[in-house]
């Protein structure tokens, strides 16, 4: 398995694939590879004859007084995990390979990157939109790979490749969670032991609320409130958001009678933790 560092690199070798007719999935992550990106790579590497996984901690997405400096970072780590698990080749960029000094161009979906998580990370869904779609015209790939944790990153990019012609299949996998259930992040690193126990706090709430739609719960506010009661238990917990939304236009709902995404992003410690599901009425 080869590490290539620049888009020349990598579009020589997907060349010579596509000359062989081979078939190509793209894998994009900011690296400190988990079990949850490993699932991503595992269904890749079943679907596809190559995969790149594209390792790069994306300066653009982040805000000003987020993590992007102390993002974790383990190149050595994603290397093993990437070959043990059969991917064909890492694309590990410089930002200066990304980004030309005086870049001008950004890729903005609209609507759908409002509430949730675009509500809370102003610019965020742009700077993502902007490295997949440089990411998707260096790669061209047949299939690409993102995780169900990040929800609203899902819905986006699908809406991007249809409102954009890109020639990709966007593959949607499950969260994977630890066995306590706390969803796999590379977030996860930050917390101390008793914020790791803290942590437990987001599954747990979504679980109680997961149960009252599974009884019938049609108030979406009272689900709401049910969540909020949930994480308020715990001290080192500061909620960001809690929202029902409806799955497909992600604009909040007040009734629950549709389907529906319920997503979260709490504060432990200093740690933002996302989590969610998806329900459709009648579902168990
Ligand atoms: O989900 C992530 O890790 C990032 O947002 C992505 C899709 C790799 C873009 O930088």
């Amino acid at each position: 398995m080869k590490t290539v560092k620049t888009i020349k690199e990598v579009r020589q070798q997907v060349r010579e694939w596509k000359r062989e007719g081979l078939s190509i999935g793209l894998v994009p992550t900011m690296g400190c590879l988990h079990e949850g990106h490993k699932s991503l790579i595992d269904t890749a590497v079943k679907e596809n004859d190559r995969v790149i996984v594209s390792v790069f901690v994306n300066p653009i997405q982040f805000g000003p007084n987020e993590d992007f400096k102390t993002y974790p970072r383990d190149i050595e780590h994603d290397k093993k995990l990437c070959e043990s698990s059969g991917a064909s080749m890492i694309f590990n960029p410089e930002p200066s390979e990304m980004y030309f000094e005086n870049r001008s161009t950004n890729v903005e979906v609209e609507g759908l990157t409002e509430g949730l998580c675009g509500a809370k990370r102003p610019g965020h869904f742009r700077g993502v939109c902007t490295v997949v779609s440089k990411l998707f015209n260096i790669v061209t790939p047949d299939r690409a790979y993102f995780g169900e944790k990040d929800a609203q990153q899902l819905a986006v990019v699908k809406r991007m490749v249809r409102d954009l012609n890109f020639d990709v299949q966007v593959v949607g996998c499950p969260i994977i969670r630890e066995e306590d259930g706390l969803a796999k992040s590379s977030r996860n690193t930050y917390l101390s032991k008793e914020e790791r126990q803290a942590s437990l706090v987001l599954n747990k709430s979504l679980k109680k609320a997961k149960k009252l739609l599974e009884d019938g719960e049609k108030d979406a506010l009272l689900v709401k409130r049910v969540i909020e009661q949930e994480i308020n238990k715990q001290p080192l917990a500061r909620i960001d958001y809690i929202e029902i939304a409806d799955s497909e236009s992600l604009r909040p709902v007040k009734k629950a009678d549709e389907s529906l995404l319920i997503a979260i992003a709490v504060f432990i410690g200093k740690t933002r933790l996302i989590d969610n599901f998806t329900f459709r009425t009648g579902e168990k």
